[in-house]
């Protein structure tokens, strides 16, 4: 068996063949002046395949769909998609819209497809491969843990929204520690506000952990409303390192004292592998 690194998912896959102990192919991609891709997988990979490749832009997706026609000697084809990109688009909001979740998840062949906590499980059913979401909160869980400083470390859980409010009680639970949530309401693209509400955060040092960092405006807002209900040191945690522009400034601007993510992206905050975790489910 082979793991096929996409051009946005080199190190995990790479962390993923060692944990699997199998090989990696090798892969070759470039732009044509016109701005086209181009992408070829030299090797000859055999009967299986895993290609690992996040989606984080629209030319990772092309190149996500060139890999799989790349391969398409293989008998047998599992994809790994451990970032979804347009995940959040996974429902009509409006007349008219493009459910672009399903329109990407369609045209993605293969016989088994793997998300890791990918935005709403709803989208699963759009692919046409059998598709599974697997959990990274134990890895988180288990990072967290070695923040503690004792047993008796007072640490706090919170989910900033009620979409993270699975993962981040999952996380909690792995902890042993406190949960709780906040509501919020997006008023736009890098906008959102966050009520009010009492919080049992006083003296604790306190995780915010969600499902994707963006803009980091959910973060941000979250993160006062934690300081004014007395928190001491407030970190942020996800799953997803999406940080689209200058959204790591704004969590240390903040006061944010560190990010850590799992490596469903590749950035420099991404300290949780969820290698094992897409080894044990290929
Ligand atoms: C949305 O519901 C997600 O779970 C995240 O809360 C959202 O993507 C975060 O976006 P941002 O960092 O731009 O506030």
């Amino acid at each position: 068996m082979y793991i096929i690194p996409g051009p946005s998912s080199q190190v995990l896959a790479g962390s993923v063949a060692r944990a699997m102990q199998c090989r990696l192919a090798d892969t070759e991609f470039f732009h044509f002046p016109d701005g086209e891709q181009y992408l070829r997988v030299p090797d000859d990979v055999g009967d299986h395949v895993a290609i690992i490749q996040s989606t984080p832009t629209d030319s990772d997706y092309i190149a996500l769909l060139q890999l799989i026609d790349a391969c398409d000697a293989a008998d047998r084809i599992d994809v790994v998609i451990p970032y979804f990109g347009y995940a959040r688009q996974d429902h009509r909001f409006k007349h008219g819209e493009a459910v672009s979740a399903r329109a990407l998840a369609r045209a993605i062949t293969a016989d088994r497809v793997f998300t890791i906590n990918v935005h709403n499980q709803s989208v699963l059913q759009y692919f046409d491969a059998d598709a599974t979401d697997l959990d990274a909160a134990p890895a988180i869980g288990a990072h967290l843990a070695s923040m503690k400083r004792d047993e008796s470390d007072s640490l706090c859980i919170i989910a900033p929204d009620e979409g993270a409010i699975d993962l981040a009680r999952s996380a909690a639970d792995y902890l042993g520690v406190d949960f709780d949530y906040v509501e919020k309401t997006r008023l736009s693209g890098d906008d959102v506000t966050i009520k009010t509400k009492k919080l049992n955060v006083a003296g604790k040092d306190v995780v915010i952990l969600d499902d994707i960092i963006s803009t980091g405006g959910t973060i941000v807002k979250t993160a006062l409303l934690l300081r004014e209900n007395g928190a001491d040191r407030v970190f942020a945690a996800c799953i997803h390192p999406v940080l689209a522009r200058n959204a790591a400034t704004h969590l240390f601007s903040a006061g944010i004292e560190g990010i850590m993510a799992a490596d469903t992206l590749d950035r420099s905050v991404s300290v949780i592998s969820v290698a094992q975790l897409i080894a044990d489910a290929i």
